[in-house]
């Protein structure tokens, strides 16, 4: 009697959760009802830097693969790395990495654990002989240098930290004799971008976290790209990296196994156990970018999302931009209140919070609002924030 009177609670409990409380939170737009995983899945509107949005999509395939991996009777959480399941989703994502950037014959791809970070240090350790430039446009940059500092002479070649890196600096010798220029495509916390392929007399190495995949890239002026996957690719902990290998070989030094780039070439990403979920759900990211027209259409999207959000930021009386105008970033999307609404900004975020809005407080060390525009993120939550921003602007 009291276990059919348990099992009645239960049910209610589970019907009150699926059916009425996450389709109701009050102010939380449902966005979707997912078809393969029997739930609501709640969206916000998010504007995280990363870990960041990914792709409805991606998310479900994802999950499902957790329960039961292509079939196979085993969640992707539990499969072996070597298994003959496993290995053509290492090879597609490979696969679809170079094609999506048109990456030239001699490159490789590989996924690596250790995130972005990791990077700043195995690159250096892989390339720098003697000398090497780097631009210093904010944070990672600089932590990217300091890492390099431990192998050779590294030369800054620009910096805008006078001014809190709120500009790409433009003038600037980078030295003939450097084996390789270091930059940081897009700043993540400052909100500013080179969206184009620098000239060289050396060649490029770049981190490009936070905007590959958000334009064409001509892969043959670089040494090597790398960057975290946490933001249009996959979950964090995962760095991708594309290496050019007749670039590789030319140090003195003895590189430690699992930071020499050669061992994970020799073995395709499975020198040691790679982050297999990760990797998985990269896959799908990349194959939902390929649906979406590839890079092209994400530079397109990234341009509208881009100046919408601008305009209205440079006409809200309350609001101002934070980077140069020429330096705007298309992917972090930095502002602050306008000097005499300055005690608004706690009330902004709240208000901002209470609609939806998801990781739009700035970073700390800047502060004021950022909202992260990357590839998965819908134009309705652009026009969400918008529409926030100008009822909060009627109200003052
Ligand atoms: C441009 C850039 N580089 C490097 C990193 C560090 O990445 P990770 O946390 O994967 O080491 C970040 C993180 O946000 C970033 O935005």
């Amino acid at each position: 009697m009291v276990a059919k009177y348990l099992y009645i609670v239960e049910k209610f409990i589970t019907f009150f959760i699926e059916n009425i409380f996450l389709v109701r939170i009050k102010g939380v737009p449902l966005r979707h009802e997912s078809k393969t995983i029997k739930n609501y899945i709640v969206m916000k509107h998010n504007f995280c830097a990363g870990p960041a949005v990914l792709p409805q999509e991606v998310i479900e395939k994802s999950a499902q693969a957790v329960y039961d991996f292509a079939g196979t009777g085993i969640s992707i959480l539990s499969i072996s790395h070597r298994s003959k399941e496993f290995k053509p989703i290492v090879d597609e994502a490979e696969a679809l990495i170079k094609e999506i950037l048109d990456v030239p014959e001699g490159y490789s791809v590989l996924f690596l654990a250790g995130g972005a970070s990791m990077e700043f240090c195995r690159v250096p350790y892989n390339f720098l002989n003697k000398k090497a430039a780097y631009l210093n446009t904010g944070v990672w940059a600089k932590k990217a240098m300091k890492e390099a500092k431990a192998f050779g002479e590294v030369v800054e070649v620009a910096s805008s930290a006078e001014s809190t890196y709120t500009y790409i600096p433009k003038d600037y010798v980078i030295p003939a004799d450097a084996d390789y220029f270091h930059y940081t495509t897009n700043n993540t916390i400052y909100g500013t971008e080179i969206r184009k392929d620098l000239d060289s007399p050396v060649p490029l190495i770049s981190d490009m976290s936070s905007d590959i995949f958000s334009r064409p890239v001509d892969v043959s002026k670089y040494n090597c790209i790398y960057g975290g996957a946490q933001k249009n690719l996959a979950p964090s902990g995962m760095a991708f990296v594309i290496v050019k290998n007749d670039a590789l070989g030319h140090v003195d030094r003895y590189i430690p196994t699992m930071l020499n780039y050669q061992t994970h070439i020799d073995n395709g990403s499975m020198f040691n156990t790679p982050p297999t979920f990760t990797i998985y759900s990269a896959l799908e990211s990349l194959r939902w970018l390929k649906a979406q027209g590839g890079v092209k259409e994400m530079a397109k999207c990234a341009e509208a999302r881009a100046s919408k959000l601008y305009t209205e930021i440079d006409r809200n009386k309350l609001f101002v931009g934070t980077a140069n105008e020429e330096d705007r970033s298309y992917m972090n999307i930095c502002w602050v209140m306008q000097p005499e609404y300055k005690e608004l900004e706690e009330d902004f975020l709240k208000f901002a919070q209470g609609k939806g809005m998801v990781g739009i407080k700035g970073h700390r060390s800047v502060g004021g609002f950022r909202a992260s525009c990357y590839n998965a993120l819908p134009m309705e939550s652009v026009d969400a924030l918008i529409a926030c921003m100008q009822e909060y602007e009627a109200k003052h």
